[in-house]
């Protein structure tokens, strides 16, 4: 619960080495969110290449921190299979926010970099992984030990409130 609000957007990273068990637990983490109908359409690639990373940092106007890291996670999805199209951006969301928080809890940082439902950053990202047309590219999610630990935000905003009683 408290890696909730613990939680930040990290873009620089110590140079370490994420462990595979980690790796796992963020995907563990990924997998455990709702979705609609339960349908689960989530596929995830796991880029540990430094040329990829290097080449996945020029996928999107605002995706050069990717060259800091060690791992990024691609979560995917095919269209084509979906139970419930019209929630996909929902599940996938719902999927990226688990892995940010998971994230945190394990003394590790991460940032999501939008990619879906902006057309050329889905093209760019799947010509770079080489994936076949239909495996949709949700975001990229650079994952690593920060440089620097953020303060907590309380971003609570009672105006924002309102009780229907
Ligand atoms: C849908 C979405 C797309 C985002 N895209 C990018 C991005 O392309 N590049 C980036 O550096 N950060 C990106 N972010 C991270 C936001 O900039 C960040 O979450 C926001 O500034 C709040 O800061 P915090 O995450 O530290 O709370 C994205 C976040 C979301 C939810």
């Amino acid at each position: 619960m408290n890696s909730i609000f613990k939680r930040r957007s990290y873009r620089k990273f110590l140079d370490k080495e994420v462990s595979m068990a980690k790796i796992e637990m963020l995907l563990k983490a990924g997998m455990q969110a709702p979705s609609a109908c339960d349908g689960r359409p989530w596929e995830f690639y796991v880029i540990t290449n430094k040329d990829k990373l290097l080449e996945l940092a020029s996928a999107t106007p605002y995706s050069m921190c990717v060259k800091n890291c060690s791992v990024a996670i691609v979560p995917c999805y095919v269209y084509n299979k979906l139970k419930s199209p019209n929630y996909i951006i929902c599940d996938m969301s719902a999927c990226v926010e688990n892995i940010l928080i998971e994230a945190e809890e394990i003394g590790l940082g991460a940032v999501w970099i939008g990619g879906a439902p902006v057309r050329e950053r889905i093209d760019s990202m799947r010509n770079i992984l080489s994936l076949d047309k239909d495996i949709v590219p949700f975001c990229i999610i650079p994952v690593g030990y920060p440089v620097n630990r953020k303060d907590i935000e309380d971003r609570y905003d009672s105006s924002l409130v309102h009780f229907i009683k």
